[in-house]
């Protein structure tokens, strides 16, 4: 059952505000509904950290996830090789860096005995993998990325997001051919990231006329994508060259990612916690599962409550759904002049709302899954209502990778 405020309130007496709260019952529901989409399916999922951004619930992820749960889908070199001395195995790079002391220290955990994969678009990373692997006298294996991004006319309509200049098999097929020729490093796998399909809303109550253009997108797209990823892998494989992984997903695309038979593991993050954002989703099944809460701190005016705090907006295009979600008390509005504040942040109530207290917390969910990890140092783990641990954020344990 969620947790209501009068729950948050008991749960959270004599706690500090601001807090994070995850409510390990939710989580442990959440992963069940996501291995329970992957069942059948023979594909394996990879954790993608940057959605959670907290060892302990990474490996609890990984740990009711089961035998399909596998590895780590991780946002820099430098936090995979700090995962990899918290005992995680099997952690793959997705953003590329050319930065020596970042890839040394991939290296190094691939020295070590780890399973490390370092992403590649260009010849410029292959060339940096490589001399990072010869140094630790290691060959690293690098994933190519393809770019799906919906383009037509030549690249003048481009729908999705701008990463990998790779869209061809055959720009991918030359990249392989250039890895075989550098020492310290091989091609070994494919990524291509569906952003159009697994990030954008089609159920916002917040930009409603692009609900339904989000969902033709994605009609149309999901055939497009799987044409290309499965020509990419027929190429390779023609050729010679054997893949250990071709990865693709997200949250918002776990059923029909894992429909393509080319696809060996499907990336999910954000699914695991439930941030707001993926409440406006048509294919996901998620239940919030991180919050945090800040203190009613003053009343300014009949009708208002102001919050200690909460300006904790989420990275991406700005809009109103970055701000995190008030959810509790309900019905809660913010301010359209103030939204949420650096120090202080007011909000409406609604008609019939209960009264709050000076000191009472108000629960809010934060737009993005990873972001909440950032804000605070540590989660206070809940279960059946009762806090029953509190473990380290990154932040916590003094880890800021990006
Ligand atoms: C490469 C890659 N795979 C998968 C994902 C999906 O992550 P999530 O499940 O948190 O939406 C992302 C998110 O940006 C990504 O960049």
């Amino acid at each position: 059952m969620a947790p209501t405020w009068t729950d948050f309130r008991t749960l959270l007496a004599g706690e500090r505000l601001p807090a994070a709260v995850v409510d390990l019952d939710a989580l442990d529901r959440n992963v069940d509904r996501i291995r329970g989409a992957l069942e059948g399916t023979g594909k394996r999922l990879r954790v993608g950290s940057k959605s959670v951004r907290h060892v302990g619930l990474l490996r609890r992820i990984l740990e009711r996830g089961g035998p399909a749960f596998r590895g780590i889908m991780g946002f820099t070199a430098e936090e995979c090789a700090f995962l990899a001395n918290e005992g995680f195995d099997d952690l793959l790079v997705a953003y590329p860096t050319v930065q020596p002391l970042a890839l040394e220290a991939l290296a190094r955990a691939a020295a070590a005995g780890r399973t490390v994969w370092a992403m590649a678009d260009s010849l410029a990373h292959l060339e940096a993998i490589g001399q990072a692997g010869r140094a630790a006298g290691v060959e690293l294996r690098a994933v190519a990325e393809l770019d799906v991004s919906y383009r037509r006319a030549g690249g003048h309509v481009h729908l999705g997001v701008r990463r990998s200049p790779l869209r061809e098999p055959g720009q991918v097929l030359e990249l392989a051919r250039a890895a075989a020729r550098i020492d310290g490093v091989r091609l070994a796998g494919l990524m291509a990231y569906e952003a159009h399909i697994a990030g954008f809303p089609d159920k916002s109550p917040f930009s409603p006329a692009m609900n339904r253009v989000s969902r033709t997108l994605k009609r149309i797209s999901i055939p497009d994508v799987a044409r290309l990823r499965a020509a990419a892998v027929e190429l390779l494989a023609r050729e010679g060259f054997a893949l250990e992984l071709v990865n693709g997903g997200g949250t918002g695309s776990v059923q029909s990612t894992a429909a393509e038979a080319c696809v060996t593991e499907v990336t999910v993050g954000s699914g695991f916690v439930c941030s707001h954002i993926f409440d406006y989703f048509e294919s996901i099944d998620c239940e919030p599962a991180a919050f945090f809460a800040l203190e009613a701190c003053r009343v300014s005016d009949p009708g208002f409550v102001t919050c200690h705090g909460g300006g904790y907006v989420a990275s991406g295009t700005p809009s109103w759904e970055k701000l995190p979600l008030p959810w509790l008390p309900a019905g809660l509005t913010y301010l359209p002049n103030e939204g949420a504040g650096e120090v202080q942040t007011p909000l409406k109530l609604p008609a019939g709302a209960p009264p709050i207290h000076l000191g009472d917390p108000v629960i809010f969910r934060h737009a993005k899954a990873g972001e909440l990890a950032e804000r605070f140092t540590e989660y206070l783990l809940v279960r059946e209502g009762r806090v029953v641990g509190r473990e380290p954020t990154y932040r916590g344990q003094g880890q800021c990778f990006l």
